[in-house]
This record gives C-alpha cells, structure tokens and sequence, in this order.
C-alpha cells in the first residue's frame, strides 16, 4: 500500500481509503447490508493497510455506521481514521448538531471522529450551515477532541466550491472525480485550487460509481492496443493517483476480490507516473464513454426513496448498459427486475423530490420519461 501526505495537516494515509456506502447490494435496489460480509470486507481492507474508512449519517438507511462501529471492534479502530458526515436536514440548530453527533459517536463506538465533514454541501447549505452556527460547533468539538479535522463534501457546481473552499479554514475537502468528471462539479480545477491551498483532497466516486470498472467493447479494444495490459479499474486509479493532489482515493467494495485487486494496484501508483501516451489513451477512452453514456448516474441513491416507487439508479444503470454494452432491453436483467418489482419510469409522480436530492443535479423526471422511450 502506498500512503500519500495529506496536504497541510502532517499525517500520511493509505492512497486507497475504504467507502462504506455500497456493501451488499445497495448499487442494485437492496439496502440492507449483510453485516458478517461487511465486516470481513472491512477488517480485510484494514489488514491490507488501509487507514482510511468513509461513511456517513445516511448511508445506507442510517446502517453503515453502526456495521463500520462493529468493524472497527477488537483493536481496528486504532489502526485507523475514520470520516463521517453532518446532514444538514437532520439538524436545524446547534442542540440538533450536539445530538446527532453523539448518536453518531455512540454508533462508530468510538470516542472521536478523524474527519468530520458537512454532507454534500453547495453554497446555499453552507450559507444555512454558517446561519445555524456550525463553523463554531465545528471548531469547539475539535478543541473538545470530539472531532479532528473539520470538513466539506462537495456535489455542487465550480463557483460554489471555489466560494466554500476560501470561505473558511478548512481542514480537508471530498470531491468527487474521475477521468470523466474533470470539467464537472469541483473538477481539475477545483483539486488545484485544493492543492494550492495546501487543503487535502479525498476522491469519491472515483470509478464513477462502478461504471469504469467495466469497460464497453469499445473502450475495451483501446486498452487492448495499449502496449501495457491493465485492468479498466488500474487504469482509472492509475489516472487519479497521478495527481500529487489527491491524498486518498475511496472505493466502496462489495466483494473481497474488489478490496484484494485495488490493495494491489494501490501498491504500484504514484503521482506523476503516466506517460504521455498513458495520457493519450485516457483521452481516446473518455471519447468513448462520452459517446455511449445516456445518463451520468452515478448510483449514489441519494434520489430514493422514491415515492411514486420507481427504481431510479436502477432504471438509469439499465439505460446506460443498454447503451454501453449494445444490449437488447428485452435481454437486460436489470431491467425485467425493475419490470417485475413495478419500479419503472410509468411510476414516475413528477413530484422532484429525486432532483432536489441528486448532487449531480440530473433533470430526473425528463430523463426518465426518455429512458422509458426505449426501455418501456
Ligand atoms: N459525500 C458524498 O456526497 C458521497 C457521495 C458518493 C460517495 N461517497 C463516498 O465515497 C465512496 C467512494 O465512492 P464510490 O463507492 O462511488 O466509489 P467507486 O470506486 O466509484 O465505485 C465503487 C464501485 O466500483 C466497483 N469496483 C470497485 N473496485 C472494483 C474492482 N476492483 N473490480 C471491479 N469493480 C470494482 C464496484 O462496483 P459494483 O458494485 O458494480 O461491483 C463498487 O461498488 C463511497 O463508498 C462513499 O463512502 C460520498
């Protein structure tokens, strides 16, 4: 395992950081995790060295903390540092964030949280944020030892980023970003400014939720040409590590041959590796992907519930695969699933309540009525 400095705080992490949002089949409609699975997925990390684990308030029906707690039992939780997340809708006020930071310590079973960060914010959350006075709980928790390092996670458009980021001290920041997210959100631009800042950058979403680690035939035959073999999923952490920018790159595992391939390949990646040529076939590989992706879904499901019942990550995942890997929708599983469990767009109450919760801000409601164009 290679372990990358952290910008200005003086601490080294593990260059690959364990997320905890995607145990079990949360990617696939299921969001009840498997704890026994979990925790071996999580203990297996950490004795490969990782040192970073990522949760949250809300992941995965508030569970993910309380299966990461149970991980982290029996000497784990010294041998690493844990992030997790303030909500903004789950407080209105500093006795609301005193609260749900206590529920959230007592659920990791631990005495403080390393990295504390407010959840997916944009400038209009972190305008309501400085209102409520979370700056200042921010700080005096960290002079308590409640929390070490006080953070940001970040869906929303460049102007805002740049404006949160220069708006206050912080101590680290979470973005999102991969080799097709570049000019989206924070982008290179924003893990520059990070880096001029001396601000340490966590990625998330690193493999754009899954959808790199599966190359489609086109993007297959260009690494096919290359002259070095490497997997679709070497490639897209090869391109992130290269940036002397990120410290750590979060991954959310599913299964142990996942943690034990990314183990290996965080072995080998360095900032400032690629070649030029490396760089080349990127480019031709975003070229690709641009020219088959129907929808950026990233199937985070921060849209679902949803209460008309549709399956939105997996009525985009079923558009994108059709798409991406030349599949007849009759012969997509995925899709007959949606079609079985009465999860499809026709569901759809146009309420928005998908949209105003999606931190890649997709015109939902739209996109879906399209997707059933062709799926339905
Ligand atoms: N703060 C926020 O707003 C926010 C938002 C999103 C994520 N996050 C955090 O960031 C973490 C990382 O994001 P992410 O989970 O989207 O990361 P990611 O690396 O983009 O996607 C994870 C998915 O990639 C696939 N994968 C990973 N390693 C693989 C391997 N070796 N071989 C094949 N497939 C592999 C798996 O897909 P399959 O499941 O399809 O196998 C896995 O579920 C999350 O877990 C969460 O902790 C935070």
């Amino acid at each position: 395992m290679k372990y990358r400095k952290m910008g200005k705080l003086g601490i080294e992490s593990s260059a690959f950081g364990l997320g905890c949002m995607r145990f079990n089949g949360a990617a696939s409609g299921d969001s009840t995790i498997d704890e026994e699975k979990a925790i071996g997925l999580i203990r297996r990390a950490i004795d490969g060295g990782v040192t970073y684990l990522d949760t949250a308030y809300v992941y995965l029906d508030k569970t993910s903390e309380i299966v990461l707690g149970k991980a982290l039992l029996d000497g784990y939780r010294d041998k690493v540092r844990i992030a997790t997340k303030m909500p903004i809708e789950a407080v209105k006020n500093r006795e609301d964030m005193e609260k749900l930071l206590a529920e959230e310590l007592g659920k990791l079973q631990t005495d403080h949280i390393d990295f504390y960060l407010m959840h997916g914010i944009n400038k209009e959350k972190w305008e309501r944020f400085k209102e409520m006075g979370a700056p200042e709980f921010f700080d005096d928790m960290k002079r308590e030892g409640k929390i070490r390092y006080k953070c940001f996670s970040f869906h929303g458009p460049y102007e805002d980023y740049e404006y949160i980021i220069k708006d206050w001290d912080w101590d680290m920041v979470q973005i999102q970003y991969n080799y097709m997210d570049t000019e989206n959100q924070a982008g290179t631009k924003g893990l520059e400014l990070a880096g001029s800042l001396g601000i340490p950058v966590v990625i998330m979403e690193g493999l754009l939720g899954g959808r790199l680690a599966k190359a489609p035939d086109n993007v297959q035959a260009l690494y096919d040409a290359f002259p070095t073999k490497r997997s679709a999923v070497e490639w897209g952490f090869r391109w992130l590590c290269d940036h002397p920018e990120v410290s750590v790159v979060l991954s959310g595992c599913n299964e142990a041959e996942q943690i034990d391939e990314n183990l290996k390949i965080f072995d080998t990646v360095e900032a400032g590796i690629m070649s030029e040529e490396e760089h080349r076939l990127i480019k031709d590989v975003q070229d690709a992907y641009k020219s088959r992706t129907k929808v950026s879904c990233t199937g985070c499901r921060y849209c679902m519930p949803c209460p008309g019942g549709v399956d939105i990550p997996g009525v985009f995942s079923a558009w994108n695969n059709c798409s991406l890997y030349n599949v007849d929708p009759k012969d997509d599983w995925g899709l007959r699933m949606l079609k079985g469990r009465e999860a499809t767009p026709d569901k759809c109450l146009k309420c928005g309540a998908c949209e105003r919760a999606c931190p890649q801000h997709l015109p939902i409601i739209d996109k879906l009525q399209e997707a059933w164009a062709v799926l339905g």
